[in-house]
């Protein structure tokens, strides 16, 4: 919510605009209304009519309207061009401080939640901008303005006429009791779970109906439209009295009859002019609408309140800390030194893990599946960062290093892999969009893909998504050749169990034999064959390691390393 005046201030120029136009054409409104009254009071009243008042007053009445249109679109074409502008800015803060959280925070984000906030919540800054300030200032100025004007014709019938608008306001406490809010706050919730469930629902719904779990998945959703109907039936239930009395105490014809009434007794009793009455009719309604505006303009505004919430809730997740003063890596040599590491609070997954990765190597990670090998090898690419501990790149703790540079040092290739939108060339040079189609076949007959690339409709110009589906094997192997191109001194490979098909194996295997040089390696992997090219095998078990050295110096030692060995790779 702090984020909102700060981020209206530059516009606080054009806001205003917007709220003196519409106000100014609102009071001008009023003009053609007061001209009638005017005509009335002309026409009706004894003896000739005074020809050019009578022209003078329709005049009034003409040039009334008139500013009144003009005003009321200039307010309104002001305040769409700022609400656009507004709306871009929080999508551009959105998107900036999207690309600078950590990577990991979204793993953990219901991508409906965010889709959300960036969609939805962004467009229900719409009416607080562009039309309610406005709508809600003319509402307490026409009636402040047709209530003066009154005042001055008859002050006795100016009370009467405000009896139904004080009926109307006796009624706002009752909704705003504690049993109204907490009902409204419930069915705000149940909204909210509906919408979740609902996102939910279709994303997984080809795993629901596959697994024929209509009745479990299903579930969650019934069970939040029964919430919502539950909790919108209470709502209305509880508001609609209320409300109806509201309506009832505002209707037109409830305001003439006590006008009409009110206004019988002091022509007749009270010595009012019979012509005064008409100035009654026509601004007394005119009290009553704006007070009905309110009541939106506020749904609106706490809509919009709620909207923006979300927003800055988005904008205040800490954005992984950038040095000041980036420092310099001398070298590849990458250094965990007592990292720890937990995805919530209480519960680590990585328990204290110490390990050198030397250039020129290989170091294979091996472990039963949940042990955190994963989480391990997300850190080098700074998804998140440790709780304690550190990762150290040349010597410079990550945190200490330019996220280009960073990028620009370690490439990697994980098991969830996602390819673009986009050319199957354009996906493998990603990294290095200059690089030739030459550079780009080289990679992907490394990474074993190249053939399959050539069956592709368009080959290398295929668009992946659209014009072609891969399978997850073929996709690693994309993401390999991607790697490759890039080139990076360090790279991390995060083989996938599911994919761990021959073909893709013997990618990565040629993949870690043709990177010559001083290159740092890290891989998962699930195959022996992988395992027995590494220089060094780390055994990971439950967050810590329990087992290192060469994969024949731990095949001799015969204990944990040799029993999953023994296993195929297939730990517990
Ligand atoms: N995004 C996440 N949010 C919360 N917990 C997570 C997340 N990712 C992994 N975990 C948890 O961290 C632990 C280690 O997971 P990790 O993916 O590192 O295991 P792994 O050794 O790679 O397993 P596998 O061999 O099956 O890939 C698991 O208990 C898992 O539930
Ligand atoms: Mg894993």
């Amino acid at each position: 919510m702090s984020t909102t005046p700060g981020l209206l201030r530059p516009h606080l120029g054009s806001f205003a605009a917007v709220v003196i136009l519409q106000v100014i054409g609102a009071v001008a409104g009023l003009a053609p209304l007061l001209a009638v009254v005017e005509l009335g009071r002309a026409l009706l009243s004894p003896g000739p009519a005074d020809h050019g008042r009578v022209w003078f007053v329709v005049a009034v009445g003409a040039v009334g309207l008139l500013v009144r249109l003009v005003f009321t679109a200039a307010s309104s074409g002001i305040g769409h061009l700022l609400d656009g502008r507004v709306q871009l800015e929080f999508r551009r803060l959105l998107a900036a401080r999207l690309g600078q959280v950590p990577i990991g925070w979204f793993a953990r984000r219901r991508t409906g939640e965010l889709a959300k906030v960036v969609g939805e919540d962004v467009s229900a800054v719409h009416p607080f901008i562009a039309h309610t300030p406005g709508e809600l200032v003319s509402a307490f100025v026409v009636p402040l303005v047709s209530l003066v004007y009154l005042f001055t014709v008859d002050w006795r019938l100016t009370l009467i006429t405000l009896i139904p608008v004080a009926l109307a306001v006796a009624h706002v406490p009752l909704m705003m009791t504690a049993s109204r809010l907490r009902e409204q706050k419930e069915f705000d919730a149940a909204m909210g779970r509906i919408s979740n469930s609902v996102v939910e629902f279709v994303r997984g719904i080809s795993v629901v109906k596959a697994f024929g779990g209509s009745g479990r998945a299903h579930r969650a959703f019934v069970t939040a439209t029964d919430e919502f109907a539950d909790s919108f039936y209470r709502w209305v239930h509880g508001l609609s009295a209320i409300a109806a009395g509201m309506q009832l105490a505002l209707s037109p014809p409830f305001v003439l009859l006590v006008v009409l009434v009110g206004g019988t007794a002091l022509v007749t009793a009270g010595g009012m002019a019979p012509a005064d009455l008409l100035a009654f009719l026509v601004l007394g309604l005119g009290l009553t609408a704006p007070v009905a505006a309110l009541g939106h303009g506020f749904d609106d505004m706490q809509a919009a309140r709620r909207a923006v919430g979300r927003i800055g809730d988005v904008l205040a997740v800490p954005p992984l800390p950038e040095p000041a003063n980036p420092a310099v890596p001398r070298g590849h040599r990458v250094e965990l030194r007592g990292v720890r590491f937990g995805y919530e609070d209480g519960h680590e997954v990585l328990r204290g893990i110490d390990l050198v990765l030397e250039p020129g190597t290989v170091t294979a990670v091996v472990g039963p599946s949940g042990s955190g090998k994963s989480t391990l090898v997300r850190l080098l690419p700074r998804f998140f960062d440790p709780t304690h501990g550190s990762v150290a790149l040349g010597g410079v703790d990550l945190r200490e290093l330019d996220a280009r540079e960073l990028y620009r040092t370690v490439s990697f290739v994980f098991q969830d892999t996602s390819l673009l939108r986009a050319s199957v060339a354009e996906n493998i040079a990603l990294a290095v969009p200059q690089a030739g189609l030459d550079d780009v076949v080289r990679a992907a007959r490394l990474a074993n893909i190249h053939d399959r690339i050539l069956e592709l409709p368009r080959g290398y110009d295929t668009v992946i998504g659209t014009q072609a589906w891969l399978s997850g094997g073929e996709a690693q192997r994309i993401s390999i050749a991607r790697a490759l191109l890039a080139d990076a001194p360090v790279l991390v490979l995060d083989e996938a169990t599911a994919f761990a098909d021959p073909r893709t194996e013997q990618a990565l295997r040629r993949a870690l034999a043709t990177l010559e040089g001083e290159r740092t390696v890290l891989v998962i992997a699930h195959r022996m064959e992988t395992i027995a090219d590494a220089d060094t095998v780390v055994m990971l078990e439950d967050g810590a390691i329990v087992e290192r050295g060469g994969p024949a110096e731990l095949l001799a030692r015969n204990e944990r390393f040799a029993e999953f060995w023994s296993r195929g790779g297939q730990a517990r």
